[in-house]
């Protein structure tokens, strides 16, 4: 018995000599602090993962009514043989478009942050034989293409973070004489992201001529987004 008991005893001992030294566990650690209004970046709070879950939102029919991509387009001054890139391009709203306008010797970029958007994208390129599109997986901080004619950004700039540095980057993603097209929502639209997230047309010139681009507000008006064209000298 003897035998048995006295180590028995000793381990005891040691743990409870343990407990008596060991320090409480270190407090959790404090939540990311919320984007701030200022910024107006809400990538943080708001990833957009599932893409067949979005696409009935970002392919409704009734966005035609208000999203008018024909005046987009319009505001792209696209020619046949262009090179574009869609930043952003989510589900691929736009891709049937741009691809028309480029056509067979141009190529549309439809880049996306989110791994999922770029596989949907994918599949509905395929489907719907749209050849000239090539969904492309993007980091959040700037574009790695070079020699571009036209970038499109369409509720999209608000989620960038840095958007000064990452104007730079448009810039020499863009040929001499390229634009940048920035499409986002008005102060009072009725669709679009929480309106602490919007941003004012005039912002955007700002942080794109930061970037070394000559950019205005758009004389073309949609029934709830402005349109903010940036162009590289
Ligand atoms: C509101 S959706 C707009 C999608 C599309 N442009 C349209 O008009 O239907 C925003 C998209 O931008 C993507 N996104 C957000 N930040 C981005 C970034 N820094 N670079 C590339 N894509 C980004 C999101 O993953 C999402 O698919």
């Amino acid at each position: 018995m003897k035998n048995i008991a006295l180590p028995f005893a000793l381990a005891l001992a040691l743990a409870l000599a343990a407990c008596a030294t060991a320090k409480p566990a270190p407090p959790p650690p404090a939540p990311a602090p919320a984007p701030t209004e200022a910024h107006g970046h809400h990538a943080l709070v708001h990833r957009f993962e599932h893409a067949d879950a979005w696409a009935p939102k970002f392919d409704d029919p009734a966005r035609d009514e208000w999203q008018r991509p024909k005046d987009v387009i319009a505001a792209l001054e696209l020619t046949p043989g262009m090179r574009v890139a869609d930043v952003g391009a989510g589900t691929g709203y736009f891709e049937p478009w741009l691809s028309r306008a480029v056509g067979e010797t141009g190529i549309v970029y439809a880049l996306d942050v989110e791994p999922d958007m770029v596989r949907y994208m994918k599949e509905r390129m395929v489907r719907e034989k749209l050849v000239n599109v090539q969904p492309t997986v993007a980091p959040e901080d700037g574009i790695n293409l070079v020699d571009l004619d036209r970038l499109l950004f369409v509720d999209v700039w608000h989620h960038v973070p840095n958007r000064e540095a990452y104007a730079i980057k448009i810039r020499n993603a863009l040929k001499p004489g390229g634009k940048v097209v920035i499409v986002d929502f008005t102060l009072d639209s009725e669709h679009g992201p929480p309106k602490h997230h919007r941003l004012a047309p005039e912002m955007i010139v700002r942080e794109l001529a930061a970037g070394g681009l000559s950019a205005t507000v758009s004389a073309t008006k949609l029934p709830e987004q402005y349109i903010v064209v940036g162009t590289r000298p």
